[in-house]
């Protein structure tokens, strides 16, 4: 398949990702785009041309015959019935993470398509960050021996702008932001540390933003990532136009216990003044953390001796510049899914069954979390799935 053509399906924030695909001098455009938002079209247009096809109705997209893949970036409680139905229509889908909102949703995404041998991709685009990739590059490498144990911390500054104005705060399109969010950093904690969880135990709440009345009464307004306005939003009580419902939590703290014995935590907080993840990674030879989340001047620091408080660490590595928020990560996410359409590739660094199972954890840590805390298992894979999506050296 030398040329392709693509589809949009929710041409909002993530709409970017698409953009990245047309490169119609290489034989790649985005030819279709699907959005229920008039202004969302319109943007389309500006970004494709007049020529591009517009729809507001999913079933119609799919239609389309002069279609060969669909970008599936709307609203996460609808990825697993448009992304079953784009795979049994025939078309190569590029999913946005999470994969669906329950792990039942994202095993039947497995399941259409082991059933229509349609190409099923899930944009994990952390695992191709450039420092993501690095940690993994001085793990495997042996640079602090085993892993061991891996604690994630994510501060989600700008958390309330992002994520507490719109669907992302109610629990029926997002189930959790331990989910939404959280499906990203416990992929890499499974990627890094080679194994998947087979036990979580949370504790969380709605601290600040659920008690707050300043909700919304128009649309939602989404502002952009980087946007000046939202330095003025401090302290989050501040915050205006919350969404008119909030029951998912701000705050998340979850252990997990990885099937090769490795040991794991993963804290997320929607009310920091700042933004960043880090990542430490302890080793029985040594430790690893990551300064920065992609920024110029990210960098990894790496302790192999013994000694006392030494911020600078033993040694630092710094991984080549991604642009922020994370562009490189787009681009090489992009790029390998095309390379698996035009059957350039092997292995990919992203995986579906590793999506699936960064689900499955999310999952069952948010049933721990609110039933008050007791271990909960992720559901198991159906090893019929397992085998069907095997390759010989399939990443973790
Ligand atoms: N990988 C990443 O780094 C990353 C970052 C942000 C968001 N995401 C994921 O990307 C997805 C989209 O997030 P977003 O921030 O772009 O959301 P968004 O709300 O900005 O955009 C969603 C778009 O889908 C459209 N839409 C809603 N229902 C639709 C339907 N039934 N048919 C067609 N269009 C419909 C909306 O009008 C909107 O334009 C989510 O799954 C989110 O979790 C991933």
């Amino acid at each position: 398949m030398d040329e392709l053509r693509f589809a949009v399906l929710g041409n909002g924030l993530r709409g970017a990702l698409a953009r990245i695909a047309h490169r119609p001098a290489d034989g790649l455009s985005v030819v279709a785009v699907c959005d229920l938002s008039a202004e969302r079209l319109e943007t389309a247009r500006e970004w494709y041309g007049n020529g591009i096809r517009t729809y507001n109705d999913f079933h119609r997209l799919l239609e389309d015959k002069e279609i060969d893949a669909v970008f599936v970036l709307t609203p996460d409680h609808l990825h697993e019935d448009q992304a079953c139905m784009a795979l049994e229509a025939g078309k190569a889908v590029y999913l946005e993470k999470p994969m669906a909102i329950t792990v039942e949703g994202a095993d039947r995404i497995l399941a259409s398509a082991a059933r229509s041998g349609s190409v099923l991709y899930v944009g994990h685009n952390m695992r191709h960050s450039a420092y993501v990739l690095e940690m993994k590059r001085l793990i495997d490498q042996g640079e602090i021996g085993e892993v061991q144990a891996i604690w994630c911390r994510h501060f989600v500054g700008n958390g309330g702008d992002f994520y507490f104005r719109d669907w992302h705060a109610d629990r029926r399109y997002s189930n959790s932001l331990l989910l939404q969010k959280g499906s990203h950093d416990i992929d890499v904690i499974h990627w890094l540390a080679g194994g998947y969880t087979i036990a979580t135990q949370a504790f969380g709440g709605s601290l600040v933003y659920s008690k707050s009345d300043k909700r919304r009464q128009g649309p939602p307004r989404v502002p952009s990532w980087t946007s000046e306005d939202l330095v003025a939003h401090w302290p989050p009580r501040s915050l205006p136009d919350l969404n008119p419902v909030i029951d998912v939590e701000d705050i998340s703290l979850v252990q997990m216990q990885l099937d090769n014995g490795v040991l794991a935590t993963y804290d997320q907080c929607h009310f920091t003044p700042d933004y960043w993840r880090n990542f430490t990674v302890i080793g029985d030879e040594g430790r690893l953390e990551n300064f920065g989340n992609g920024e110029p001047g990210t960098c990894i620091r790496l302790w192999d001796r013994r000694c006392g408080y030494h911020a600078p660490g033993h040694s630092q590595v710094t991984p080549p510049e991604e642009g922020y928020p994370h562009v490189s990560a787009d681009q090489n996410c992009v790029s390998e899914f095309i390379g698996v359409l035009r059957g350039e590739r092997g292995p990919t660094v992203t995986s579906p069954i590793a999506a699936r199972q960064a689900v499955a954890t999310a999952c069952a840590a948010v049933a721990s979390l609110r039933a008050g805390g007791g271990v909960v298992r992720p559901l198991g894979l159906n090893p019929e799935l397992a085998q069907a999506f095997a390759t010989p050296s399939s990443p973790a």
